[in-house]
Order: C-alpha cells, then structure tokens, then sequence
C-alpha cells in the first residue's frame, strides 16, 4: 500500500509547495518513489490554480528543487480520506484543519511539520510571503530538515 502524504500551508504557494518537492526528491533519491504518493495544499483557496511564488521558486532552484504544482485549496471532504497523513506548517494552519475534521480518525491525521526536524529548534515553519530572502531561505533549511524526519518516520 502506497502512503499518502498532503503538506498543508495557507496559499499552497510557498511553503507546502516547497515542502511537497523536497519530500518528493528525497523519496526519489532514495529509490521509495513507488511507495509514495504526495500532494499539497492551502487552507485558503486564494491562489488557487497558481504556480508556486516566483521568488520561493528561485530559492528552491538554487538547491536543485524546482517547484511544479499549482495551487488548490484543502478539500476536507476528500483529502481527509485520500490521505494517511496531512503535515500542517504553523498553528493556524493546524488549527484550521482540525476546525474541519469530520472524526477523530481525520484528527489523527494531522501532524506539524517541525515536529520532525531534528537539527532545527522551531515550532513552526514562517510564513515567508511578506518578508525578505531570509525568510524563503529558511522556509527551505526548516522543510530539508523535517522532510529527512518525516521520512524516517514513514519508512
Ligand atoms: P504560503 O504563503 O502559505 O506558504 O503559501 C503565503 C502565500 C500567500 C499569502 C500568505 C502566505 N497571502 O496572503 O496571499
């Protein structure tokens, strides 16, 4: 059975995108390509049927991570069942997602994405949308990070 995993941030512009490309590269890299289906999303809709943001695509470029998927927004009435685990990136997005959680089987579902670091101390990964080249930069050593624990844990 192949696991699922959905990456959730607000506009699926920056952070899941990003999040979902480089768990897909370390799936790849590691030969599990097969074992993995992986997606993501937004809380909002707002960008819906947008590429990823320019400027997190060209952070990501510079690693070897080009951003491909387009934005949709978080569909509870599929995605909780499509899923086996859907990785939030702050609290809001957390706490959106468990506001529309049918059952506690949806509940069990939801996850936050620095849990899984293991070489950074953040409790959240920033929203980098109104800040400067930093906050993309870090956006991409948070998500490198967990998505090396993520796959620990799922393998
Ligand atoms: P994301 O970043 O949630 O990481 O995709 C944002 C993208 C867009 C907005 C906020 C955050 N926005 O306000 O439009």
């Amino acid at each position: 059975m192949k696991k699922s995993v959905l990456f959730v941030c607000l506009g699926n512009i920056c952070r899941s995108p990003s999040a979902e490309a480089v768990f897909q590269g370390l799936v790849d890299r590691e030969g599990l390509s097969d074992q993995f289906s992986i997606d993501s999303a937004g809380t909002s809709a707002y960008h819906a049927g947008e590429p990823a943001d320019r400027r997190m695509q060209s952070h990501a470029v510079r690693r070897g991570i080009n951003l491909t998927s387009i934005s949709r927004g978080f569909n509870a009435s599929s995605d909780f069942d499509e899923f086996d685990i859907i990785v939030a990136m702050d609290d809001s997005n957390f706490y959106n997602l468990q506001d529309v959680a049918r059952t506690d089987e949806d509940q069990a579902k939801i996850v936050k994405m620095t849990d899984y670091c293991s070489r950074f101390n953040y409790d959240h990964v920033p929203d980098p949308y109104y800040g400067g080249a930093e906050g993309f930069e870090l956006v991409l050593d948070l998500l490198e990070d967990a998505c090396e624990g993520l796959l620990n844990e799922l393998r």
